[in-house]
């Protein structure tokens, strides 16, 4: 796991525009991106990471998803292309994001950066603790604890399509203990709050 780099190329100096992209075109998935690009800014730090490069790669990772009426099948596809070449983004910006859709794109980008595997593990988790946010009687992300987290990962019932492997692989993939993972990510999304409007 040490072995691996840390990410391909270093493209934070489009976080600007990055921003821009989320405001244009981001709209139910606004707070997940936000989410996740705060919590992959603080992995970036864990892992020694170049942090502008994560938040980006975080922040667009779903960009195409208000767009698509829920084809799974064109997701990450022509359509992502299309907003990253409005802001002249590196093949290697694509190609992270498209890593993150393993099942679909696994073999040509597979999970060989920790920025990859990062982003591959925290996607899942940004969306849960949202939601686990949502049924807290404040819904204020301040008032979620890991254990609270860590309860409802367990109630197979909630939030059912999340996908509860794909965190907790954050075991094998990251070196990361389950707790602390969720942890760093509900602490770096309590940082946003107001952005993410929880
Ligand atoms: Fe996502």
């Amino acid at each position: 796991m040490d072995s691996l780099p840390l990410q391909s190329i270093e493209y934070g100096h489009l976080l600007p525009a990055a921003h821009g992209l989320l405001n244009e075109h981001a709209k139910q998935t606004k707070a997940h991106l936000i989410a996740t690009g705060a919590a992959m800014e603080a992995l970036a730090k864990r892992f020694g990471g170049d942090a502008p490069t994560w938040k980006v790669a975080g922040m667009l990772h779903d960009l195409d998803w208000d767009h698509l009426e829920k084809d799974w099948e064109q997701h990450c596809g022509s359509t992502l292309e299309g907003m990253l070449r409005s802001i002249n983004a590196p093949a290697e910006l694509l190609a992270d994001i498209r890593a993150h859709y393993a099942s679909m794109y696994g073999e040509k980008y597979p999970l060989d950066t920790m920025l990859r595997k990062c982003l591959y593990c925290v996607d899942e988790l940004t969306g849960f603790i949202i939601a686990v946010t949502l049924v807290r009687p404040s819904k204020k992300i301040a008032d979620v604890e890991v254990k609270s987290v860590t309860k409802k990962m367990k109630d197979k019932a909630f939030a059912a399509q999340v996908d509860r492997e794909q965190i907790t692989k954050c075991e094998e993939l990251l070196g990361i203990p389950l707790e602390e993972f969720i942890g760093m990510t509900l602490q770096a999304m309590k940082t946003v709050a107001g952005e993410l409007g929880l």
